[in-house]
């Protein structure tokens, strides 16, 4: 099948780039035209207007909010005579754009997959995203081959909007476990533990994870060049809120992590990595943070 690739940021960029090597037939769009250019050494082709993709057989999106979602695929759709069969997006956003896009595109007839994903784009490189999916079955199954060529797992949640709130549910507790783990470096440094003997008893633990060990660099060296940035984890957190509301159900870390990144944002911490919450976390303990230059591991390689 032939493939439309939309969105090449730091997610879309490595994802399409998987695709490409793996020698789909993958056309590209994106809005700034020259970041998607680098991909057409990997075998891409790079597209000059969105409407181009239209004529694709499945065509993937990966931008940032709803807004933009309903954006491309209006400029993607709104005068196409051909249409894509599938439609798979893979953005982080609401369950109610969701539903919204879903309406859109079966008037339209075509089939919609929710795809987000768990990774950023180092994850993506090692081979280690994993794909939530949920609409018609029939869908994910055809879709699965393109979706391993990305990523080792693909999960299929269920029909409809399902993929959208397991994403939801991860992205909150990302927040929630980087401010955990910001605050209990800051007090074992603050007691005299250095930060890399810390992580490093904590990611041998059995509380130690594959997101413990590859934000390990991060904490200790404190190289905050951006993987995933506060502004889109403060909308992550924004959607989980709005879920909390809609089922009924109180999330107090989430609301108080929320709060957090605002005030990394307000506080003009928006072009690097959110693990920056560890300076944040500092900063409120009156501890000056200095990289250690020690090498660590980052569990990926
Ligand atoms: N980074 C992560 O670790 C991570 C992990 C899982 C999921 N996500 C989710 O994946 C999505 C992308 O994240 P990212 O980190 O790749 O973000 P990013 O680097 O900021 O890339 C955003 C992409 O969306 C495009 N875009 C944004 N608004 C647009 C619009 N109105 N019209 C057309 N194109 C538009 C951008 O185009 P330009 O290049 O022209 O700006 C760029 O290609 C988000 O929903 C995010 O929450 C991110």
């Amino acid at each position: 099948m032939t493939i439309g690739w939309i969105g090449a940021g730091r997610m879309g960029y490595e994802m399409a780039g998987r695709l490409a090597r793996g020698g789909a037939d993958v056309l590209v769009w994106n809005r700034t035209r020259a970041k998607a250019e680098p991909l057409a050494k990997l075998g891409a082709t790079i597209a000059d207007i969105l409407p181009e993709l239209a004529a694709r057989d499945i065509v993937f999106c990966m931008v940032s909010t709803w807004d933009d979602v309903q954006q491309v695929m209006r400029a993607m759709l709104d005068r196409a005579k051909k249409v894509p069969r599938l439609v798979i997006e893979c953005s982080s956003i609401s369950l109610e754009g969701s539903t919204e896009l879903r309406k859109m595109l079966a008037a339209r007839g075509i089939e919609y997959l929710a795809a987000p994903v768990s990774g950023n784009a180092k994850v993506i490189k090692a081979g280690r995203l994993s794909f939530v999916c949920s609409g018609p079955k029939r869908a994910f199954d055809a879709a699965l081959p393109y979706l391993k060529m990305i990523a080792p797992a693909a999960s299929w949640v269920g029909e409809g909007e399902l993929a959208r709130i397991v994403k939801i549910c991860h992205n909150v507790f990302l927040g929630v476990v980087t401010q955990s783990l910001a605050e209990v470096t800051v007090l074992a440094e603050k007691a005299g533990v250095p930060r890399h003997a810390f992580l490093d008893f904590m990611n041998q633990s059995v509380m130690g994870s594959t997101f413990t060990r590859y934000k390990t660099p991060a904490f200790v060296n404190l190289d905050f060049k951006v993987t995933f940035t506060p502004k889109l984890l403060r909308k992550d957190l924004d959607l989980g809120l709005d879920a909390g509301r809609r089922f009924e159900v109180p999330l107090p870390l989430a609301s108080m992590t929320r709060d957090l990144v605002q005030t990394m944002i307000g506080n003009g911490m928006t072009e690097k990595d959110f693990s920056e919450l560890l300076v944040l976390q500092a900063r409120a303990s009156g501890l000056q943070l200095k990289p250690e230059n020690v090498e660590v591991e980052d569990g990926l390689a």
